[in-house]
């Protein structure tokens, strides 16, 4: 097989590129080829210095994550490296794309750097539970000083080139071509007209840093990111840029890395990086699908939900109408979305010029009339069966031929709305989540007439927009909702029978979620919730039993509707979003249990989560083998994205699989002995535990 890794002779100065597409990915051929092609040039006496590229569209972007998790095979990307950098023919990287994790290291590793303008510098494998396994907590240090290095490396976060090259990340930014700027780099360094030299050797130590610099970082860590060890062992590597000579720090690095390697997050935060990907690919709509552009967009209410959708469309330069009946909402509406904008500008995270922008291109109306020329249409208006399709009967008559109509329902159902159209295979669900213009998750839903060409159009929309798109089939609440109403369903539960609001809810955080599920609940509004109960009533969901929204129903009837009023299941002091508890909450808690003629008991902490997560995984289960969600992990990406569920636990079906669908199984039919109504089977779920098989073989 031929070799991902070339080079050839420019006058003095050999250029070796290397061509492993998509992202040029650090895998062992690429390694062997890169140390292959140094010799080579070495070996050459009319090489006199070497440009190391990437072709294509990025120069490497790190390990090849595939590789993780498997024996390492020679040879390691740091002995690669220290070959460059110890060259004594000088070694120049002309980098672009995004030079990040293994990638940057390379670049660090060589003697000077010119990058295209565009270019995006960073190490994130803090992203994916490790840390820069290859020289890089040592080396960035060394060039940028300790805080920066802090910062991009705990971060992850990648940084511009003009900022890498006041940091002296970069030793010149190109104009044109940045692998000719490299060469004539490399000539000049000959010539004695520019400079070149090895990081390693321009201190021992990094001098000069006070080292409460480390133990602040960790403060800080602990609170952002919570539960976790990674962002942790990254400062402890850093610091060895400080306290230890180059050599002893790069293997105080290496025992760190295979630390951060062997721990449960690294591979649960991997598998989210692959699942998100998996996600955009969908079985029955090939890659191939054309797609519509989406140049122009309205939304439909100027509520929270309306106003937050319309940010995501001026974020990226979409003109974008809200309309509202009601003028005195839409000037609310639009003060809410000035509002947003204005803390962001306060807090210096966007200048006052990118404010004045965006608002140019959010234009509120009050006739549906002025929507007519959109490329897509999103309905956020209240959530009622009737009012929808009253909606959508008039958007029909009004939209121009070829717009998406969208809707933004988190819980009803596509093919009842698309129905009051003549076009249903154009309309389409689109679930955002609040706040919209925060959370990453769009749930695309598609109906049973929904095209193809919608379906992938939505898709490419929601990466436009800078969402993670799952697509998902129509059943009520969809994937999330539905899943997140059999946990709240549990949270209830253990209220009713024994807890109190804060056991259940610290038990939730403790394992890594954002926000415990009543506290959540506070946030969204408990007339949400109380509403949907209500309908499900009358639909018939409860004539089996298994209802447990009898507290729930107790606190909204005394208008404890959650944050929004100062009290629910919490109460919140003026301005605050952090709710203590009520003894008024406990007396209507203990009321209701007395009602109900329940036997309080105590629950342990293990059980409130084996019952909270037991609910999820059943019902994730039940989604897959009804065709609903594509794959198991897309359920991950869209707890992960859109519900506060730890990232580096992988997601709610990852993590039933690390801990054995055979226990979880077993548990839930225990529960279900009692609550047979709270417990619905899941064949697939019995199955794969009776057999030792993963959701993945069900996908
Ligand atoms: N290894 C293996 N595959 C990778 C990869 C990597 N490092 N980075 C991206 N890919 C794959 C993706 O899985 C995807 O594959 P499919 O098309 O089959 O789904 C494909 O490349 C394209 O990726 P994206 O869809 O993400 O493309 P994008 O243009 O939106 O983003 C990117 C490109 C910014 C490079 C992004 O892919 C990314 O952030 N990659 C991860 C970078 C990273 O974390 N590097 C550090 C690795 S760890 C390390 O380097 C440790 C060390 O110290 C040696």
């Amino acid at each position: 097989m031929a070799s991902p890794v070339t080079w050839e002779r420019r006058g003095r100065v050999s250029v070796i590129t290397v061509n492993n597409p998509p992202v040029n990915a650090l895998a062992q051929p690429v390694r062997e080829g890169m140390l292959r092609c140094f010799n080579e040039s070495m070996a050459d006496p009319a090489v006199e210095a070497i440009v190391l590229t990437g072709g294509g569209r990025t120069f490497m972007a790190g390990a090849d994550i595939n590789e993780f998790g498997k024996p390492m095979r020679e040879p390691g990307l740091g002995k690669v490296i220290d070959g460059y950098e110890s060259s004594e023919k000088p070694t120049i990287a002309a980098v672009h794309g995004t030079p990040l994790g293994g990638g940057l290291e390379v670049a660090m590793g060589c003697q000077a750097r010119v990058a295209h303008p565009k270019t995006r510098l960073g190490l994130p494998e803090v992203k994916l539970g490790l840390l820069p396994g290859a020289g890089g907590t040592q080396r960035l240090p060394r060039l940028v000083g300790v805080e920066r290095a802090l910062e991009m490396i705990t971060s992850g976060d990648p940084i511009p080139a003009p900022l890498a090259l006041e940091l002296g990340l970069v030793d010149e930014i190109a104009e044109g071509d940045h692998v000719a700027a490299a060469i004539a780099y490399a000539e000049r360094v000959l010539d004695g007209q520019a400079t070149a030299g090895a990081t390693r050797a321009r201190d021992e130590k990094v001098q000069g840093v006070d080292e409460a610099i480390f133990d602040k970082a960790k403060e800080k860590l602990a609170r952002v990111a919570r539960g976790r060890e990674g962002p942790l062992r990254c400062v402890e590597a850093v610091r060895g840029s400080v306290t230890l000579p180059f050599d002893e720090g790069i293997t105080n690095e290496r025992r760190l890395f295979v630390e951060c390697h062997d721990s449960e997050e690294s591979p649960a935060l991997i598998h989210a990086f692959f699942s998100e990907r998996a996600a955009n690919k969908i079985d029955d709509v090939p890659k191939t699908t054309p797609t519509r552009p989406i140049k122009s967009a309205a939304v439909i209410g100027a509520g929270t939900m309306g106003g937050g959708i319309a940010m995501n469309f001026a974020n990226v330069g979409i003109p974008v109408r809200i309309m509202d009946t009601d003028r005195a909402s839409l000037a609310r509406g639009l003060g809410v979305v000035r509002g947003n904008y204005q803390r962001a500008v306060d807090r210096g995270r966007m200048p006052q010029a990118a404010l004045d922008a965006r608002m140019e291109l959010i234009q509120g109306v009050s006739d549906m009339d002025a929507l007519a020329e959109a490329d897509i249409v999103i309905e956020a208006v209240f959530e009622d069966m009737p009012v929808k399709q009253k909606v959508f009967t008039a958007l029909d008559k009004v939209m121009r031929e070829g717009a998406i109509l969208a809707t933004n329902t988190s819980t009803l159902d596509i093919d009842a709305i698309a129905a009051t159209t003549r076009r249903p295979e154009e309309v389409i669900g689109t679930h955002f989540f609040s706040p919209a213009n925060v959370m990453r998750l769009l749930e695309i839903v598609r109906g049973s007439k929904t095209s193809a060409e919608v379906i992938a159009s939505a898709m490419a929309l929601a990466r436009t927009i800078r969402k993670v798109g799952v697509l998902v089939g129509n059943c009520d609440g969809f994937v999330g909702n539905r899943m997140f109403h059999e946990y709240i369903r549990q949270a209830q539960f253990l209220v009713e029978r024994g807890a109190l609001p804060e056991q259940v809810d610290r038990a939730a955080y403790t394992f890594g979620w954002a926000m415990g599920p009543l506290a959540v609940s506070d946030l969204a509004g408990n007339d949400v919730g109380w509403y949907i109960r209500k309908r499900h009533i009358a639909e018939g969901l409860y004539k089996g039993g298994g209802y447990t929204g009898a507290v729930a129903d107790a606190l909204c009837e005394q208008g404890r509707y959650g944050q929004k009023v100062g009290k629910g299941w919490y109460l919140y002091e003026e301005g605050s979003r952090r709710g203590s508890p009520d003894p008024e909450v406990e007396e209507i808690i203990l009321r209701v249990s007395r009602e109900q003629k329940v036997n309080r008991r105590t629950f342990d902490d293990e059980e409130v989560l084996a019952r909270l997560h037991g609910a999820l995984v059943n019902e994730g289960s039940r989604i897959l083998e009804e065709g609903f969600a594509q794959r198991a992990s897309d359920i991950d990406v869209i707890y992960v994205n859109g519900y506060g569920y730890p990232a580096w636990r992988g997601g709610p079906m990852y993590h039933a699989e690390r801990q054995g669908l055979a226990s979880i199984a077993s548990s839930i039919a225990e529960f279900r002995k009692d609550e047979p109504a709270l417990w619905p089977e899941s064949p697939l779920l019995e199955r794969l535990a009776r057999e030792g098989g993963s959701f993945k073989d069900a996908n």
